[in-house]
């Protein structure tokens, strides 16, 4: 084992080993972040926050199927400005990097909670394109529109000069696309990818499940969606991509890892092995490479394009 290096690197950011708390998972509190870092997390990002306080979905907000979870939480946070001491306790606390990510309900609160959040000087922040535009007739999300999509990070990176990586949804009829304008709208990476629409109908109460009736699919139903995203996402741009999408083993994360990820995040994978699934992953990636001669993280980065 004694040559194996798990480290990687995000934009010269070096973290210990590829995992990373997802967003939303743990909830908001700079508490539950520490948490995750204290059970092997190479870095975390807290739930996104927003321009103000929301209450989000009634329950049931999240459920359980045979391959994954479905949730429609609603994005509650406390807003930007009662948020930041919970990110600045973890930024403090953690031993790991701190990563916010937040959203807005139109291009313009984008660029305010980018500012606000700057004050903090993370090293990164991730951008939530997967919310619902208020100025859309349908609510439909900035991450489906190259345009919308474009214009976010650009206002974004007009009121920052911490780098961003623009997180994108899997329900587009091309990612490449979407990687493509944010490249140019100057996202410094992108992360590949949020939850995909679904819906669960209780047949005996002939109901959808959840309050909000459709949610996003998260967990191993959506590894493969998410590895054809990172894998396209990998050939249409020049900066470095994040995995995100049902990770929850060694392999599951050099999987990512092959088809373009420098780092994967983990969520649900919590759910199915605990907190300490950051640390089980990375044992489970070193043995792994051990056994398939890989020294480093960056000899694994896109190798199954070749
Ligand atoms: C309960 C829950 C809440 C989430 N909240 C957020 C959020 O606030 N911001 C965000 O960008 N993604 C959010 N996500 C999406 C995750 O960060 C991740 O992209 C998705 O769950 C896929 O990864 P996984 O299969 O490892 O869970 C949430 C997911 C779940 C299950």
């Amino acid at each position: 084992m004694a040559n194996v290096d798990i480290r990687t690197n995000i934009l010269n950011i070096e973290l210990k080993n590829p995992t990373i708390l997802a967003s939303g998972i743990m909830g908001v509190s700079g508490s539950s972040c520490v948490y995750a870092a204290r059970n092997g997390a190479g870095a975390v990002i807290p739930k996104s926050i927003g321009p103000s306080e929301r209450q989000g979905h009634s329950n049931p907000i999240i459920t359980q199927f045979e391959s994954g979870f479905l949730n429609a939480v609603g994005l509650p946070n406390a807003g930007v400005d009662s948020s930041l001491d919970e990110i600045r306790f973890a930024m403090d606390n953690a031993g790991v990097h701190v990563f916010p990510s937040f959203f807005g309900g139109t291009k313009e609160e984008f660029g305010l909670v980018a500012e606000k959040i700057s004050a903090l000087n993370p090293p990164l922040m991730e951008v939530n394109l997967s919310c619902p535009n208020t100025a859309d007739d349908f609510g439909i999300s900035f991450a489906l529109s190259e345009n919308d999509a474009h214009d976010v990070i650009s206002i974004v990176k007009s009121r920052t000069k911490i780098p961003v990586i623009a997180k994108l949804a899997p329900n587009v009829p091309d990612i490449r696309r979407i990687a493509r304008a944010v490249e140019e709208a100057g996202a410094d990476a992108i992360t590949a990818v949020n939850t995909m629409p679904g819906m669960i109908i209780d047949v005996k109460a002939a109901k959808p499940i959840l309050y909000n009736k459709c949610g996003g699919i998260s967990g191993p139903a959506l590894k493969p969606v998410a590895v054809k995203c990172i894998y396209d996402v990998f050939e249409s741009v020049n900066i470095p991509v994040i995995g995100v999408g049902g990770v929850k083993s060694g392999e599951d994360a050099a999987e990512m890892i092959m088809a373009g990820a420098v780092a994967v995040e983990i969520g649900s994978g919590i759910y199915y092995r605990g907190i300490d699934v950051f640390r089980k992953v990375s044992d489970e990636l070193r043995m792994f490479m051990e056994e398939n001669g890989y020294d480093k993280i960056k000899d694994m980065v896109g190798v199954a394009h070749k």
